[in-house]
């Protein structure tokens, strides 16, 4: 396997006992030390695919390798190495904060070690709160001992299942702090979310799924690239026949109708005037071709998401 993959999906499917297929033949390779965001409506497969991958729920084919282990046959090694924030709140609700987070490194057959309980503690500000029972914590606080107990047993991957959903712009930002904290310690990061502004903030790459396939991975840069890709459209005084011949060589399309010029550039170069429209005005100028009006639209990652997750498979 490559060495850089830390996580190897192969072939992945999943029909649950009602028979409903909640995944479909989904390869994924997760590289060491990124942060990957998993994009997909209600329902898509995202909690059924980080399930299966840390061995709580079984595949119905293909196979899962956590850094080289097979996460059936050797599922407490391969789970040792993962932490999992889970998208539902489970409530031990009278135990305090240290209890809860000490107790589930010792689930992992760790050695208790005070110290890094008190520094996962600290790094989400909860140290404060450690003698409190978690019933009288607020539901961002729970968030953040969900967090805690997975990071307990010190795990090389985290999954975080929707980590932000519901919780406030501050603590969503906090947690993102706390994230990017983890990814500089080497640690490999999971998640899911519904915010394309997350995923836009925070991910290296980008899967989108959609009713349990995988349709699409990509660096979020590519996407971000795409995103930054405009059209300027510029409505003629009079219709041309074809573009004229100075104006070969650029990015630049005639509709259909002859009534306007369609230009495409990116927003996302170094630099200021990369877009080309400075120059292009000026030699639609000297070719003598006027316009009387003009408009620009911009692709967004959002309309990519939407357009992808739209359309019926
Ligand atoms: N235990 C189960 N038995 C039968 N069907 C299930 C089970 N768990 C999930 N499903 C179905 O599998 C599909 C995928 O569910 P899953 O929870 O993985 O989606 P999700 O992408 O995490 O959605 P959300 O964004 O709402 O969290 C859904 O149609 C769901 O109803
Ligand atoms: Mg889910």
């Amino acid at each position: 396997m490559s060495e850089h993959s830390v996580i190897r999906v192969e072939s992945l499917s999943k029909t649950y006992d009602s028979g409903f297929q909640a995944l479909k033949n989904v390869d994924l390779q997760i590289r060491r030390g990124e942060i990957f965001a998993l994009l997909g409506p209600n329902g898509a497969g995202k909690t059924t695919l980080i399930s299966v991958i840390c061995g709580l729920v079984n595949a119905s084919t293909g196979q899962v390798l956590v850094a080289g282990h097979d996460n059936v046959r050797e599922y407490r090694r391969a789970r040792s190495l993962i932490g999992l924030v889970p998208q539902e709140l489970t409530s031990e609700a009278f135990s305090t904060v240290w209890d809860t987070v000490s107790f589930s490194r010792g689930l992992f057959g760790k050695p208790r070690d005070p110290a890094h309980i008190e520094r996962v503690l600290r790094s989400l500000s909860l140290w404060d709160k450690r003698r409190n029972r978690l019933i009288t914590l607020s539901g961002g606080m729970k968030r953040r001992v969900l967090i805690a107990k997975a990071l307990a047993h010190e795990p090389e991957i985290l999954f975080l299942d929707e980590p932000t959903a519901g919780v406030d712009v501050e603590l969503r930002r906090d947690m993102w702090e706390v994230v990017r904290g983890l990814r500089e310690r080497g640690v490999t990061i999971i998640l899911t979310t519904h915010y394309i502004e997350e995923a836009e903030e925070m991910a290296d790459r980008i899967g989108v799924i959609r009713a349990g396939e995988l349709v699409l991975v990509e660096e979020k840069r590519e996407l971000m690239r795409q995103l930054g890709r405009k059209e300027l459209t510029l409505q003629l005084r009079e219709p041309l026949e074809r573009l004229p011949e100075a104006l070969d060589g650029r990015r630049l399309t005639l509709s259909e109708d002859g009534q306007a010029l369609i230009y495409t550039y990116e927003t996302r170069r170094n630099g200021d005037d990369q877009t080309g429209i400075a120059e292009l005005l000026a030699d639609l100028d000297a070719a003598g071709i006027r316009f009387k009006d003009l408009h620009t639209r911009q692709s967004s990652l959002e309309e990519i998401f939407v357009s992808l997750v739209r359309e019926e498979a």
